[in-house]
């Protein structure tokens, strides 16, 4: 098959997509796109101009203007990596609001799909399989309990020495959730022919070798079925 590889991996907050998204990326030899990186970066820009999160001019306007750039290694906002920017409580609570809106969706989208064209992708997010990518050809829903995902989160701070009450975790996490599922427009939802996988106690090398084994499953089938045809 001609076609580029795309996997596309869907699922909540802390389900472990972007950490296994990457190394997956890194074992097939193609890029990863963190998709929540390019909201996160939206949500930052927007806020920071007092741009609240509803469709009017101003809004428009600002995603006209505003410059994002997606290089091998870093997302570029007006030029600049905010890698660290974007991972903060304040853009955990803004990001859902700006993310459900058509015109902060249609702004990413041609910038998603660009850069599976060349050398395909493995990339994460809420829509991959259902809008972004619908032609994917391996489609992951990962999934895990909340209070698991919760726990994940919570030590993740702790190790960043950031203050946090695992209860006030748990609540953003299934708020967010909450949010990113109800919207009109590209929720998070699971496609019909994605692949589901519970990640409830497993580690982060056995859930990236479940995928690697799905993606090579999926890759054998299609030789298999061109030697055929
Ligand atoms: O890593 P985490 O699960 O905390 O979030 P993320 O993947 O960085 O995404 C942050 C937010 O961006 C999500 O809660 C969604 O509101 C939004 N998002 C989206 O709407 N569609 C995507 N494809 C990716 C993220
Ligand atoms: O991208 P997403 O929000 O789905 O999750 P993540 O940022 O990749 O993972 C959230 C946290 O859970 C990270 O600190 C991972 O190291 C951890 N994790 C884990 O402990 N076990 C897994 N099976 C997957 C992720």
């Amino acid at each position: 098959t001609a076609q580029p590889l795309i996997v596309a991996i869907d699922g909540p907050a802390g389900a472990g997509k972007s950490t296994v998204a990457k190394l997956v990326a890194g074992s097939l030899g193609v890029p990863y796109l963190d998709t929540g990186a390019l909201y996160r970066a939206l949500a930052l820009f927007l806020d920071a101009r007092g741009i609240p999160p509803v469709e009017c001019d101003a809004l428009y306007s600002a995603l006209q203007e505003v410059s994002l750039e997606i290089t091998e290694k870093e997302i570029l906002l007006e030029g600049k990596n905010v890698g660290a920017e974007i991972r903060t409580p304040r853009i955990d609570t803004v990001v859902s609001a700006y993310a459900s809106l058509p015109m902060v969706r249609n702004r990413l989208l041609d910038l998603q799909r660009e850069q599976g064209k060349r050398k395909g992708l493995v990339a994460d997010g809420r829509d991959m399989a259902t809008v972004v990518f619908p032609d994917a050809r391996v489609k992951i829903f990962l999934t895990a309990s909340d209070e698991e995902r919760a726990r994940r989160r919570f030590l993740e701070l702790r190790e960043r020495k950031e203050n946090a009450r695992y209860e006030d975790v748990l609540e953003q996490i299934r708020e967010r959730d909450r949010a990113d599922s109800s919207r009109s427009t590209a929720p998070l939802r699971k496609a019909d022919d994605a692949v589901e996988l519970s990640t409830d106690g497993l580690t982060i090398g056995e859930v990236t070798g479940s995928v690697l084994a799905l993606v090579r499953e999926i890759l054998n089938k299609e030789n298999h079925n061109d030697a055929v045809q």
